[in-house]
């Protein structure tokens, strides 16, 4: 016991840093190379489907899932000792969330190392109070508190859309992460969900566990940002490069480079009332080929008293989705600027354009015009992604879910850094050389 305290002590009242740097975290890609683009879209759907429930006040879900598909992966060490947990990167959810089992010896035999947390073999965990004020952060069965109880952990249980559900204890420990110049750094009393019981959906099999990066009180940058500073940023490179190149999460005030800072072009960060979690940023025109398309303003605009409407900036999203006035321009105008002879007629379901990349055509440029004049000037390779050998088709699916989303592979190569105490977005296609 006393050997316990006394390292209890040692990690939580060491010393680290006195001036912390900002938290660099490698990203790995998730997706499964072999998924058709039909099962990428149909995942994508999916995700949006349940993003979208939560912009209605009548489901105050806050957990991300995983669909399996374009999901970036961060290496994650929770508790005392240490344990490795990969964990889905979501800008579309607060919640941190990871598989837990209450297993105390032979673990790793039913859990492989990497996909399940073990509050048992931790020192640190704790799960908070049902009556602490933490406990009110998150949706809980709403069965009395007993606060006299010593013990009534802060239970949580959310339903999806998708018949898949997650319950657990809303509990706290040290996290142990890597700075850029490589020290380790102890984040105290970092609030997750210990989940302990996923009935598995389509939804969340393959989750082991969420980084919410969203905008409310309980994500990860929210909990930082008091150290850290709030903002962070990322780079989300191309998975189809072979060897991949490192993606990676910069959490803190300190991650972008002032040298970079006048590279960055910034378009403000909206929020909607109605969904707190979302970044929203406004599109106000789109241009192919520099000429600007007859799309309607009012197509992009978010309602804040609806909360229908907007355009989020979304990780964990594959495609981008774009209202479907503005999709059936973008295709329409593309289509006619891509000779015949290049077109594909039998390309996969869902998928209004595809291109014989066998031979050589010079892609229409797409270009986004962002709220304060901030260009998004992304490479054809952000917006045609391959199908099939030899096919290409154009990445862009119209919204049904009420709202557009710029995805990742629309990102792809670009920082973008999510200035959270200025509520702008910066990117710059030079930064992501670190
Ligand atoms: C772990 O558990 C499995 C199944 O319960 C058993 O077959 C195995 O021998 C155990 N291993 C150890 C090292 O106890
Ligand atoms: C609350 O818990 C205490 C201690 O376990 C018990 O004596 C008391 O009856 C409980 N109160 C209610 C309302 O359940
Ligand atoms: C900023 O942009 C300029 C011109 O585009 C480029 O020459 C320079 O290298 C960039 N700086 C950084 C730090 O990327
Ligand atoms: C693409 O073009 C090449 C060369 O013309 C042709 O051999 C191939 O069959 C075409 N692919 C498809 C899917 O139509």
């Amino acid at each position: 016991m006393i050997q316990t305290l006394t390292l209890l002590f040692f990690i939580l009242f060491h010393p680290t840093h006195s001036k912390p740097d900002y938290l660099k975290l490698n990203l790995r890609y998730n997706g499964n190379h072999h998924h058709s683009l039909s099962q990428t879209l149909t995942q994508d759907s999916i995700r949006l489907s349940f993003l979208s429930s939560r912009t209605t006040l009548s489901a105050p879900i806050i957990s991300g899932a995983s669909t399996g598909s374009g999901q970036y992966l961060v290496e994650f060490h929770l508790g005392t000792p240490p344990q490795r947990l990969h964990l889905i990167v979501d800008t579309g959810s607060d919640l941190i969330w990871t598989r837990c089992s209450p297993c105390r010896s032979n673990c790793s035999f039913h859990h492989p190392p990497g996909t399940t947390f073990l509050p048992r073999h931790s020192i640190t965990f704790s799960p908070f109070h049902c009556y602490s004020p933490s406990c009110h952060l998150i949706p809980h069965p709403s069965h009395s508190c007993n606060h006299t109880r010593l013990h009534s952990p802060c239970r949580y249980h959310y339903a999806y859309a998708d018949s898949s559900s997650t319950s657990g204890f809303f509990s706290h420990d040290v996290a142990t992460l890597h700075t850029l110049s490589g020290h380790p750094t102890h984040i105290p009393n970092l609030p997750f969900g210990c989940a302990f019981n996923i009935s598995p959906g389509p939804a969340l099999s393959s989750a082991h566990g969420v980084l919410g990066l969203g905008r409310g009180p309980i994500s990860f940058p929210s909990h930082t940002s008091s150290n850290l500073g709030n903002l962070f940023s990322y780079c989300l490179l191309d998975y189809t490069l072979s060897p991949p190149p490192t993606s990676f999460l910069l959490i803190g005030h300190h991650s972008i480079k002032p040298s970079f800072t006048s590279n960055l072009s910034f378009t403000p960060l909206l929020s909607n009332p109605v969904s707190p979690t979302f970044y929203y940023i406004h599109i106000t025109a789109v241009y192919l080929n520099n000429i600007p398309l007859p799309i309607d303003p009012d197509v992009w605009v978010l309602d804040p008293n609806t909360g229908n409407g907007g355009t989020i900036i979304d990780s964990g999203t594959t495609l981008s989705f774009l209202p479907t006035p503005a999709y059936d321009q973008i295709v329409s105008t593309m289509a006619l600027k891509i000779p015949d002879r290049f077109k594909i007629s039998h390309g996969p379901p869902g998928f209004d354009l595809c291109v014989n990349s066998t031979k050589p055509l010079r892609k229409p440029k797409l270009v986004f015009k962002l709220l304060g004049g901030a260009v998004l000037a992304p490479p054809p390779g952000n917006y045609f992604i391959e199908a099939a050998d030899g096919v290409t088709c154009l990445a862009l699916q119209p919204a049904d879910a009420g709202f557009g989303v710029i995805g990742n592979l629309m990102q792809q190569g670009f920082l973008f850094v999510f200035d959270r105490d200025a509520s702008r977005l910066g990117f710059s296609r030079n930064g992501c050389a670190v």
